[in-house]
């Protein structure tokens, strides 16, 4: 698929269907990830690939915990528009019956340049969605389990550093609108 198209298509899907994810794409998604650009070539991501039933229902398990405080921070954003709130809460309960959750993680505890990492490992995570969207794959990415970050950690990723978000694979089962983009974001000089 041409970049653009990827760029332009990709949308965050946030009800998927029964159809399981292969093998093959799952290793492709990851290995692109790993291909991200890093803050002095530190490669500091580290994934947990849930797709098992048992790790699905373990996370979900853990992610009802977060609804408390993800309401909070919903309720602030999108006071006028409820329907959003609540399609936001089910879809962290339920993480859409997505067939496969990666979780994203620093890969160590300390960072010297932590923001760096950070980053790195969020362009780690747009190379993931951008990937499955070029195989028919859709995704969302979830910043709401860092609400359960330490309850997270510890049942995936003991040792590990910061939780940086969350991203669900599946194939679709939703219809899905381009939200609008703002203006004033660029300027050239
Ligand atoms: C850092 C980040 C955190 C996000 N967290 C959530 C989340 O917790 N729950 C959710 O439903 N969507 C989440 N999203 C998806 C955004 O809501 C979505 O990207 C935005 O509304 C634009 O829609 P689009 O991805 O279809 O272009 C997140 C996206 C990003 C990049």
């Amino acid at each position: 698929m041409d970049l653009k198209e990827a760029i332009y298509g990709r949308r965050s899907v946030r009800r998927y269907n029964d159809k399981p994810i292969s093998d093959i794409d799952i290793s492709e998604i990851m290995e692109a990830a790993c291909w991200a650009p890093s803050a002095v070539n530190l490669q500091p991501w580290y994934f947990v690939v849930c797709r098992s039933s048992e790790s699905m229902k373990k996370l979900s398990r853990i992610m009802d915990g977060s609804i408390f405080g993800l309401k909070k921070v919903l309720n602030n954003r999108f006071k006028s528009h409820p329907e959003v709130i609540n399609e936001t809460v089910d879809f962290v309960k339920s993480l859409g019956g997505a067939k496969v959750c990666i979780l994203t993680f620093l890969q160590q505890e300390h960072y010297d340049e932590e923001l760096a990492a950070v980053e790195s490992a969020a362009a780690a995570m747009q190379n993931i969605v951008l990937t499955a969207y070029s195989k028919g794959i859709s995704s969302c990415w979830l910043t709401a389990p860092l609400h359960v970050e330490n309850e997270l950690r510890e049942a995936f990723a003991p040792g590990k550093g910061r939780l940086i978000a969350a991203i669900t694979l599946g194939y679709s089962d939703a219809e899905t609108k381009a939200p609008k983009r703002k203006e004033g974001r660029v300027t050239v000089i």
